[in-house]
Parts: C-alpha cells; sequence; structure tokens
C-alpha cells in the first residue's frame, strides 16, 4: 500500500477550515459550509477519474447530501466501501469531527488514482451528511440501496474522528473480544487494521461497536464492517498515557463539538498514521488478480 502523504490530508483540512471560515464558522447540514465542502471533495475525484454521484434527502427541513464516489473496474458484485461523514455540527468547523476521516478517506481515493489501483474487488468511497443529527445521510444510504445492491457490499470501512490532539488508537470491536461483535467478516476488518498497527509498533485498543457513527446502518444490515477512532469527549486515563503518551486527566478531544475543533485541533502523527492504515486495509481487503470480465 501507498504512504499517504501527510501534506496531502493537511491541504484538505485547511480547506475545510477556509470552507467552515467563509460560510459562518461551520460546515453543518444545511448551512452553505456543507454544500461547499461537498463540492470540494467532489471536484477531486471528479478530476481522478471518479464516478461521483449525489443523493440528496431531506432532514430537519433541509436538504442534506451524501457523496457516493465509484472507482472503475473490479468486481460488481464484491464491493469494498469506505466512508466518513463530512458534516461538522453548527458550533464550529469540525476540523477533527470528521474534517479528518473525510481527508483520509479522499486521499486514499485518490491514492487508488495516482497508482491505478485494480484490485479484484470494486472500491467505492461514500461522504455521509447529516451524521451530527443522528447518522442520518448514511442510514438513508443503506436503506434505499436495496436488499440485492446491500449484498454486493463485501465490507465497509469507517473513519469518524483520526486526528484526535490527545489520542489513543481504538479500533471497532468487530471481533467481538471485548464485546459482541459485529457481523460475519467484521473481524478480518479489524484485524486487517491491528496488523497495520502492530506494524509500526503502534498499540490498538477495543472501542465499542455499537452504532456511534456512520457504519451503524451497515451492521444493522449484516454488512461486515471496522475502523479506527482516536478518542472524543472521553478522558485519557493514566494506563492509556502510559500507553500511548500525551496526557492523563484530560480529554482525547478537549474541542469535541466545539468552535475550537479548527485546524489547530490535529495531531499530525495520529492523522498521518491513520491515513497509511487506511490505505493499508483497503489494498488488503481489495484483492489482487484480474476482475472477471
Ligand atoms: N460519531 C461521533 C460524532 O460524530 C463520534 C464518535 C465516533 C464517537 C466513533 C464514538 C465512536 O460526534
Ligand atoms: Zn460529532
Ligand atoms: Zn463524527
Ligand atoms: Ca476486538
Ligand atoms: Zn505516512
Amino acid at each position: 500500500a501507498p504512504d499517504i502523504p501527510l501534506a496531502n490530508l493537511k491541504a484538505h483540512l485547511n480547506q475545510f477550515q477556509t470552507i467552515a471560515t467563509n460560510n459562518g464558522g461551520n460546515r453543518a447540514h444545511g448551512r452553505p459550509g456543507y454544500r461547499a465542502s461537498l463540492d470540494y471533495v467532489k471536484g477531486r475525484l471528479d478530476a481522478a477519474g471518479y464516478t461521483t454521484t449525489i443523493q440528496s434527502f431531506t432532514s430537519n427541513g433541509a436538504t442534506g447530501y451524501n457523496l457516493i464516489a465509484d472507482w472503475p473496474g473490479g468486481d460488481p458484485n464484491q464491493v469494498l466501501m469506505s466512508g466518513s461523514h463530512l458534516d461538522s455540527v453548527s458550533a464550529g468547523p469540525g476540523i477533527n469531527d470528521n474534517g479528518s476521516g473525510s481527508a483520509a478517506v479522499l486521499e486514499v481515493a485518490l491514492a487508488v488514482a495516482r497508482e491505478n489501483f485494480q484490485p479484484a474487488k470494486h472500491l467505492r468511497f461514500g461522504w455521509w451528511g447529516a451524521e451530527e443529527l443522528g447518522l442520518i445521510g448514511s442510514n438513508y444510504y443503506t436503506n434505499n440501496l436495496g436488499a440485492t445492491e446491500r449484498a454486493k457490499i463485501k465490507g465497509y470501512l469507517n473513519y469518524d474522528m483520526v486526528g484526535s490532539p490527545n489520542p489513543g488508537y481504538f479500533s471497532y470491536d468487530g471481533d467481538g473480544s471485548s464485546g459482541s461483535g459485529g457481523p460475519a467478516g467484521s473481524a478480518e476488518i479489524e484485524n486487517t487494521f491491528r496488523a497495520y498497527f502492530t506494524s509500526i509498533n503502534v498499540p490498538v485498543r477495543d472501542t465499542a461497536f455499537d452504532g456511534r457513527s456512520d457504519y451503524g446502518g451497515f451492521i444493522r444490515y449484516g454488512i461486515a464492517a471496522g475502523g479506527m477512532f482516536t478518542g472524543a469527549e472521553g478522558i485519557k486515563s493514566s494506563a492509556q498515557a502510559q500507553l500511548w503518551g500525551g496526557t492523563a486527566g484530560q480529554a482525547f478531544d478537549r474541542c469535541y463539538h466545539r468552535s475550537c475543533d479548527t485546524t489547530a485541533n490535529i495531531n499530525d502523527t495520529t492523522l498521518d498514521r491513520h491515513g497509511d492504515a487506511l490505505a493499508y486495509a483497503v489494498w488488503n481487503l481489495a484483492g489482487t488478480g484480474q476482475p472477471p470480465g
């Protein structure tokens, strides 16, 4: 898998920050900063050769949008999808939550194009609207796919908050080693993310696979899923500070859902690692070899 350049991730975050600054300070559902964020991501994907689709929905009296990008090729009956929510809360620009995940998913998609990666599976990427209102966009997507299209999705990789300033390294507990686990295939996804972090000697701990982000609609339909998370309002314990460094007794992200979730609210090291980890997961889960047809 390619190394994802940190500078490219940060350039996307700077774009999201500028968009928020120019649009009343946020990128929230129903606000102009959301649509501008979507147009930025779509423009980059279109220029790279993706087939993009905007899916509209209504929530809370406003139109929301999901952006879906398909990389041409691969087995259409074996889809590997990666996604992140692109909306912020209205309180701030949402650079860690979730510019960070959105930038990582975008940059991995652009890396697929740069390398002309032609895996066995069909690759799809998604940016969800209105997550902050209750996973609205991603639930709309999975509910409206239909059983036939849903069954083609063999895995979904979710990124929501991967640049927390006082980071932990949490994998969704797909294998059920500390909870009830996820649909069949989720263990392989969790183990793939864990293998990447093992390779760079960074310890990983489980976090609940309970539906607190956009994978919820996928696992409800029995689709294998997984992802990483660097922590939100939770407080880093002294044991966790021993494990990962950073500051014990402080939140993983003290600016969670606040106006201070700006480009200053990012730990570059963890953002870089999570870009590389997603590339590793996509490359390893997509399979090699020629697709049929
Ligand atoms: N979905 C939460 C939010 O956007 C963040 C979160 C992600 C919390 C993953 C827990 C696990 O605010
Ligand atoms: Zn949030
Ligand atoms: Zn979020
Ligand atoms: Ca686990
Ligand atoms: Zn890197």
